[in-house]
């Protein structure tokens, strides 16, 4: 597909590199529109979706990236797996609304001596930083370059990937990169399973076993709002993963919603049951929220 080309078929324009990206945005700027940007790795499903439907309501003009981030997978991860629906995706994007997609091949992103990259700082240490340590410098980094590659207004993230949107919005204020990080809430399936493109590596016994995971996590967060204390909620959902055949879990905790410190007991703060756990060949995250109950 040639650069700015606009197919019949998916009526969205289409820009490949940074040059042509810039151009067109800042066309687009000069005619006194906002411009949201809605990064992504592709795969597209309702809940990237719902993110172009927060981002239309928030700027004049949507820019969606599709970009899967080689610095953000480590040896061995899924990297060479991860699902590409590239076609799919732009049909979805434009049926969604947006104006138009960015999609850097990786030499674009990562020319010929690339070394530069963002470090990030205690947000990153727990849950998923824990577990794959190299993962957040290579979301933040990829998303810096994107942010000023494409200069929005707004960017728009899923809660789904809740410390990923913390950790974005603090770079953003940290390193002054002048926009404004929006949350949008996470889309399930009726099953309550969170929607994922890595939902497709599971199979048909497995898919039916994920939906445990969002089972759980609410349960015990409804349990820590209805007064119980959080290591007895969180060993509960455990049990609870266990008993559906979800042995293998990396993290279940719940942790304060605004800086990620572990709940204490009787807080009275908002927070979130967080769950990394790998069904089949999947590692599949999640989160519930926990209303603030004052401290009686
Ligand atoms: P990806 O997993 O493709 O997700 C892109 C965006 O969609 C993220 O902001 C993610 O939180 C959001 N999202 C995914 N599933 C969702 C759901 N069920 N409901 C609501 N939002 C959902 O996250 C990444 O890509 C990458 O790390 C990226 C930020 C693009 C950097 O490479």
């Amino acid at each position: 597909m040639s650069t700015q080309q606009k197919t019949a078929e998916t009526a969205i324009p289409v820009d490949q590199t940074k040059a042509a990206i810039r151009t067109r945005l800042a066309d687009l700027r000069s005619a006194g529109a906002s411009i949201a940007l809605v990064p992504t790795m592709g795969a597209l499903h309702e809940g990237h979706l719902s993110l172009v439907s927060v981002a239309l309501a928030n700027a004049d003009r949507v820019v969606a990236s599709i970009f899967v981030n080689p610095k953000q997978f480590a040896p061995g991860e899924d990297l060479d797996r991860y699902p590409r629906t590239l076609h799919a995706d732009l049909q979805r994007l434009a049926e969604a609304g947006a104006h138009a997609a960015f999609i850097p091949a990786t030499e674009q992103m990562y020319p010929d001596g690339f070394q530069t990259s963002v470090e990030v700082g205690e947000l990153a240490a727990p849950l998923c930083g824990r577990s794959r340590p190299h993962f957040f410098g290579g979301v933040a980094t990829v998303v810096a370059k994107l942010f000023t590659q494409t200069r929005p207004d707004v960017a728009v993230f899923g809660e789904k990937d809740y410390q990923q949107l913390l950790i974005i919005r603090r770079m953003a204020r940290d390193l002054d990169l002048d926009v404004e990080v929006i949350g949008a809430p996470i889309i399930r399936h009726e099953d309550g399973l969170a929607m994922s493109s890595r939902n497709a590596y599971l199979s048909a016994e497995e898919r039916a076993r994920a939906s445990v995971l969002s089972r759980a996590i609410r349960q015990a967060a409804e349990a820590i709002e209805a007064g119980a204390k959080p290591a007895a909620a969180l060993e509960d959902a455990k049990g609870m993963l266990r008993a559906a055949g979800v042995a293998d879990i990396d993290y279940l905790e719940a942790r304060r919603s605004d800086d990620l410190a572990a709940l204490a007991d009787g807080d009275g703060v908002e927070a979130r049951v967080f769950v990394a756990a790998h069904v089949g060949g999947a590692r599949l995250i999640d989160n519930w929220p926990v209303r603030a109950r004052s401290k009686s």
